[in-house]
């Protein structure tokens, strides 16, 4: 008997010290679901840019320089100071490390990257344009961005001799104010559209693993930042929404995030669509290229009252020059960011649709080490085009 229970004391510790060793150990290798899902998180599945129809000058060259000067330009401001790269710093990924955008005022919101947002159906984090062009009229006129209006502005492109000779060569003569304006704004997008993700580290690791290369694995990531994946793309259920090359479904969610006390709750999406569908410069609008006004994604917006304080799913690309997050910049940290869908609180408005996840700090560090390898270089075009 005594020598059973002996046995039996041994095993016991035996197995238990196994279990406590292998209880964070990892999988030697991913499996063919998991090496799938992976792939379509790379850049290397981001599909070629869809063309926009409603904009005629969206992937012509002349627009996209014309464009990139305008973008830079603090002559379309009241006070001459504020460009659209006040607020969207290219060495920022095109954001301002501001909890909500200043330039003339205080904007409503925080400033978002645009880097790889031609890809989004809608634009802002309510989603109240439907396309790059008719997004780029709106912080011209907006009080608290440029503050300025369409015909000081016309005026200004017609009155610079280098300007005006762009906008002939493109748009041809002078024609109403309203086409002038929104023609400024396909410029600025044909510019946005190149403004595209350049590869990260988590890109070139799935690459060595679907060539199954594992000694280029283990140099390019970390026992960590493995596991972090690994919960991003299981237990922590992160892929419902952020998912593709981009990280981003481009539809809207409530997480829960908190407004700033004593503020109106933001409604979000519920309020943005209807932005959307009543925007002169919107898809079926007069100033659209395309003809056949074919307009799949406004005419069949959702609109019901479930999309109260819904907000589009950012990308997570380049996170650690984007900081603070959230749209109005409620979180200064990811590890924050992490903490509360942690605990996934009741939303203010609206119903959070993320779910508690009851992970170890331990565990909400991993993840945040994964967040960081999505970091990457800013593009060469960018650095190279004498704006910065
Ligand atoms: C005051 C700082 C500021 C200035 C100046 C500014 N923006 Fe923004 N931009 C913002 C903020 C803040 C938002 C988000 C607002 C919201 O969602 O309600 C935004 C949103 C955007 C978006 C939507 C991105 C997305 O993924 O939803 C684009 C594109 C954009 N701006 C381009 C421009 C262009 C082009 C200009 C110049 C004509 C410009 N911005 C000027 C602060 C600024
Ligand atoms: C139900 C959809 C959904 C799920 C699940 C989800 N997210 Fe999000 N995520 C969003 C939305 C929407 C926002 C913007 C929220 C806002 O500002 O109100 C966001 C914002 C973020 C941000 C801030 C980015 C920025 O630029 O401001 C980070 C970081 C983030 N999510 C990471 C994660 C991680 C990690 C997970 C898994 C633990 C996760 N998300 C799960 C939809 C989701």
């Amino acid at each position: 008997m005594r020598l059973a229970t002996l046995v039996a004391v041994v095993m016991t510790v035996v197995v238990a010290a196994w279990l406590v060793w292998r209880w964070d150990a990892l999988p030697d290798t991913w499996s063919d679901e998991g090496i799938a899902m992976l792939q379509s998180l790379s850049l290397e599945s981001l599909p070629p840019l869809p063309p926009d129809p409603t904009n005629a000058v969206a992937d012509d060259p002349r627009a996209v320089e014309f464009g990139r000067r305008l973008f830079f330009d603090t002559r379309f401001s009241a006070n001459g100071a504020i460009s659209c790269a006040t607020c969207h710093q290219p060495e920022r990924r095109f954001t301002d490390g501001l909890p909500r955008g200043v330039a003339i005022g205080v904007s409503k919101r925080n400033t978002p990257s645009i880097v790889g947002t031609a890809y989004s159906p809608w634009l802002y984090w309510d989603g109240r344009r439907d396309s790059l062009w008719a997004q780029a009229l709106s912080p011209l006129e907006d009080p608290n961005e440029h503050s300025s209006n369409r015909l000081t502005i016309i005026a200004i492109i017609v009155d610079d001799r280098e300007y005006w000779r762009m906008y002939k060569a493109l748009f041809g003569e002078a024609s109403g104010v309203d086409t002038m304006f929104s023609n400024i704004g396909k410029a600025l997008a044909a510019f946005e559209r190149t403004i595209m993700p350049t590869p990260s580290r988590f890109d070139a690791y799935v690459a060595a693993v679907a060539a199954g290369d594992e000694a280029r694995q283990a140099e390019l990531f970390t026992e960590d930042e493995i596991r972090g994946l690994r919960l991003f793309i299981g237990e922590a259920n992160c892929t419902q929404c952020h998912n593709g090359p981009l990280f981003t479904n481009n539809e809207f969610h409530n997480t829960g995030l908190i407004n700033f006390e004593g503020e109106v709750p933001d409604k979000g999406r519920v309020s943005g669509v209807r932005e959307a569908l009543d925007d002169p410069f919107n898809c079926k609008g007069a100033y659209s290229n395309d003809p056949s006004r074919h307009c799949p994604e406004l005419e069949f917006a959702l609109t019901g009252p479930e999309l109260i304080g819904r907000f589009r799913t950012p990308s997570l690309r380049n996170l650690e020059n984007t900081a603070p997050y959230g749209h109005k910049g409620q979180v200064a940290t990811l590890i924050e960011m992490l903490a509360h869908y942690n605990e996934a609180p009741d939303a203010m408005i609206g119903h959070n649709e993320a779910k508690p996840l009851g992970l170890s700090r331990r565990e909400l560090e991993y993840l945040e080490a994964f967040l960081n390898t999505l970091a990457a270089p800013l593009p060469t075009t960018l650095l190279t085009s004498g704006s910065l």
